[in-house]
């Protein structure tokens, strides 16, 4: 159980409340493309509306590194929370953030109204978790509500610095339930209980493999990081991914696996090609089979069987990173098996954030799953077991 304060152990009637949101959307010509982090963050927003909260929003958008990029302005993040909240929502629009036009948007406020505020990392001192900036953040404020699960692995002004000049500060809904959700999942997991581990580079996942091998029953491994297992059990990988300062850890972590009783499954097929792209002749290759010039782009048939399979009597499920390159459609095919597989079973699935919850959405089973996280970074240090800064730093019960 999360033992920091919630919304719900506060008064905000009359108070200005300074909210800290992940509205770090992806955008393509000023247009938002994926609103699942604004419509995760509506439950605490509307709750503090309906509690007479004068709600002050805030959020980083990209990495403008400390300058003010035009394209990084959180503007067409007010439109469209306006539309999704059905009221207005001011955008206080300063370039230094807490600014002038904050400060006015902020003093004409009454019960329940809403303002937002600029890139909270247009300020060079937001990532520095710098006292100024963390300052003048609390001056706007009575009390802090942190709301921000995917940026909790970040300690900077906006969810930690601006925590110690605060009356109050505590943590909102979807922080709450993103913790009990992959709290649950890993400490408390219905068994069997298995982890599928994706993406390009065993050095993003290097702590959450040796964590989750103390916890999981089956860990199954694909995407380009499966390459360098491979290659440390003794197969040829052509010109696949290969972190080579990694062998070593990999062999370990297969011993791990064998010492704990891990079933631990790597790909027994591949599909390969001799480009880095969507349109070049592909062919299906057995383990041990990547000829020099080609590399593997995806796991192969017989592999999504044997995952699928071995997910068919899963009660848990724990799923980061595709298992292809799913961006290329000749090479999504196993992203898809995986995400179908956990579509169809009985069981918790946890999608953790990033490309795999993209995926998820973007072929159509986000509601067929538990939970899916809208953190990335977040939900992986999260499942190393590390405590996350922006969590510790809320108030304890
Ligand atoms: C994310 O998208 O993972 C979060 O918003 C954190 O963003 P960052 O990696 O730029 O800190």
């Amino acid at each position: 159980m999360l033992n920091k304060k919630t919304v719900d152990d506060i008064s905000v009637k009359g108070k200005r409340v300074l909210v800290r949101c992940d509205f770090n959307v992806p955008l393509k010509d000023g247009k938002i493309t994926d609103e699942n982090r604004l419509v995760a963050a509506l439950p605490t927003i509307n709750k503090l509306i309906q509690d007479g909260g004068k709600v002050i929003l805030c959020s980083h958008l990209g990495k403008p590194k400390g300058e003010v990029k035009p394209e990084l302005s959180l503007a067409p993040v007010a439109k469209r929370l306006s539309e999704l909240l059905n009221k207005a929502v001011v955008f206080a629009a300063d370039d230094n953030v807490v600014g002038e036009n904050a400060k006015k948007a902020i003093e004409a406020m009454k019960e329940g109204d809403v303002v937002l505020l600029e890139n909270t990392r247009f300020r060079v001192e937001e990532t520095k978790n710098g006292e100024a900036f963390s300052k003048d953040l609390a001056s706007l404020a009575d009390v802090f509500v942190n709301d921000a699960f995917g940026t909790a692995h970040r300690a900077h002004c906006s969810n930690v610095g601006v925590t110690q000049y605060v009356e109050e500060a505590v943590v909102g809904y979807l922080m709450q339930k993103e913790i009990e959700f992959l709290g649950n999942a890993v400490n408390n997991p219905k068994r069997p209980f298995v982890a599928i581990l994706g993406g390009a580079k065993v050095s993003d996942k290097i702590n959450v493999i040796n964590n989750l091998l103390e916890k999981v029953d089956t860990l199954i491994i694909g995407g380009g990081m499966a390459y360098t297992f491979l290659k440390a059990m003794g197969n040829e990988v052509g010109k696949s991914l290969l972190e080579a300062d990694k062998l070593d850890y990999a062999k370990e972590m297969i011993q791990k696996a064998e010492d704990k009783g891990v079933r631990f499954l790597l790909p027994i097929d591949h599909v390969v090609a001799q480009e880095f792209k969507n349109d070049t002749p592909f062919k299906v290759v057995p383990r041990g089979g990547i000829e020099v010039d080609w590399e593997g782009l995806d796991i192969g048939p017989e592999t999504r069987a044997l995952y699928a399979d071995a997910l068919k009597d899963a009660k848990t499920v724990v799923w980061n990173g595709p298992m292809g390159v799913f961006e290329f459609e000749n090479f999504a095919q196993g992203t898809i098996a995986v995400a179908e597989a956990l579509a169809n079973i009985e069981a918790t699935t946890i999608i953790g954030g990033g490309d795999s919850a993209a995926a998820v959405n973007n072929l159509g089973f986000g509601d067929k799953m538990t939970h899916i996280s809208t953190g990335g970074g977040a939900s992986l240090e999260f499942l190393e077991g590390k405590e996350l800064p922006g969590v510790a730093a809320a108030n304890d019960k």
